[in-house]
């Protein structure tokens, strides 16, 4: 071995990856998403991706990117703040802002970026955050770069989030409590009118994490405080345009003056560049095909409460779920594993998930529903889990 091997390490840890059956074996799509994708030349039918609408591969969206790259070129040159602005990336925030019914929003490279911008220019060090234990990954990266201290209470459990309040309810620094709108493991949604009261009550400021609800939640897919019919009463509302509109990037919206300090203070705005044209103008395509029609989010939730029924009368336990995320509850890692595989041989691409992104004993198969299923992709795809599920035993 080399003797400065310093990297040695890293080894070690694919190993322990490996060993303990966490180790990732990524798949390769040889062509666009869709119903269908191919994955090492055969044809699969896609229940993996977060492309509620079909939007990753629509057409109007490809024409606007081209048509983006022949007037503004394929990169935007520069941060932001120095001569990355382009009128194509003032545009699509000015049409989000409209969409989500905000006096403003910014955009920021992806979601995850989005919420490392946002939560440590809300809180800081001496400040409280109060954080769903079921929080995306960048939520909580965000709340640690912030170095406010961090308080995690159980699963949408508001009471022992009130509690946690009133504890803390002599404490001189700010407080935010953030929360994933759709959480994306079982499909499941916080529930924003209580916690915009108990922010109101307890002078907290709300923030919610709108990545699986954009495109899916509200009136034309405008997201969960629409939903929840919340307008005006979560102070920030964070979310990402990589799932059901389809293309990439993330934001933040709310009030004018919020978005202003994010473009003045808000790191990754500051130091990174920003989107393509390409992007800015797809997204921007995506969100006025939302805001001119509801036919793709309807046809989503017609997909999936027909999935879901059938699921269900087939006699699998769907979980959880309000939405298009559809877990299909397994119990053992090792089952839900096997199950994925056989789904897999049978060209259905579903993937299993297991602890530690679930608790163990809940591991499952996660079903994203897309409008872009017809009817017998949704019949092929319930009539194979039924066998598989009578196969292995786990349906009677
Ligand atoms: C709840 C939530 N927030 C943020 C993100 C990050 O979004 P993006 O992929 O745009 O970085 C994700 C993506 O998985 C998510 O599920």
């Amino acid at each position: 071995m080399n003797k400065r091997d310093v990297l040695g390490f890293v080894d070690d840890q694919l190993e322990e990856l490996h060993d303990a059956n966490l180790y990732n074996e990524i798949r390769v799509l040889e062509g666009a998403q869709g119903a269908w994708v191919t994955i090492d030349g055969e044809e699969k039918l896609n229940l993996c991706s977060n492309n509620y609408l079909g939007l990753a591969a629509d057409e109007d969206l490809g024409v606007a990117a081209k048509e983006a790259i022949d007037e503004f070129g394929v990169g935007p040159g520069a941060v932001r703040t120095i001569a990355g602005t382009m009128s194509i990336h003032t545009e699509l925030e000015k049409t989000l802002a409209e969409f989500k019914q905000c006096e403003a929003s910014v955009v920021v490279q992806c979601g995850f970026n989005a919420n490392l911008t946002v939560i440590p220019l809300l809180v800081g060090k001496g400040d409280i955050i109060y954080s769903d234990e079921l929080n995306h990954a960048s939520i909580i990266d965000g709340c640690r770069l912030s170095r406010a201290d961090i308080r995690v209470y159980p699963h949408r459990n508001t009471d022992a989030l009130e509690k946690m309040l009133q504890e803390d309810a002599d404490h001189k620094g700010r407080k935010l409590v953030v929360v994933d709108g759709v959480f994306s493991m079982d499909g499941d949604m916080a529930d924003l009118p209580r916690i915009a009261e108990l922010c109101e009550q307890y002078g907290c400021i709300s923030m919610v994490d709108d990545a699986h609800g954009e495109g899916v939640l509200g009136s034309h897919g405008s997201g969960i405080v629409d939903h929840q019919d919340v307008h005006g009463r979560i102070d920030v509302e964070m979310g990402t345009l990589s799932k059901a509109l389809g293309c990439v990037g993330g934001f933040i919206a709310g009030e004018a003056r919020l978005i202003d300090y994010i473009k003045q203070r808000g790191r990754p705005f500051l130091f990174s560049s920003s989107l393509t044209p390409a992007e800015a103008a797809a997204n921007l395509a995506a969100i006025k095909k939302l805001m001119a029609s509801d036919e793709l989010v309807e046809k989503l939730w017609d997909n999936a409460r027909y999935f879901q029924e059938s699921m269900r009368e087939v006699g699998f336990d769907t979980g959880k779920t309000q939405t298009p995320i559809t877990p299909i509850m397994l119990g053992e890692a090792k089952v839900s594993a096997e199950f994925s595989r056989r789904l897999f041989e049978r060209n259905i691409f579903a993937q299993s998930i297991g602890f530690p992104t679930v608790p163990r004993g809940e591991a499952r198969i996660r079903v994203m529903l897309s409008a872009v299923h017809s009817r017998d992709d949704l019949d092929l795809a319930i009539n194979t889990f039924e066998e598989i599920g009578r196969d292995m035993g786990v349906l009677d």
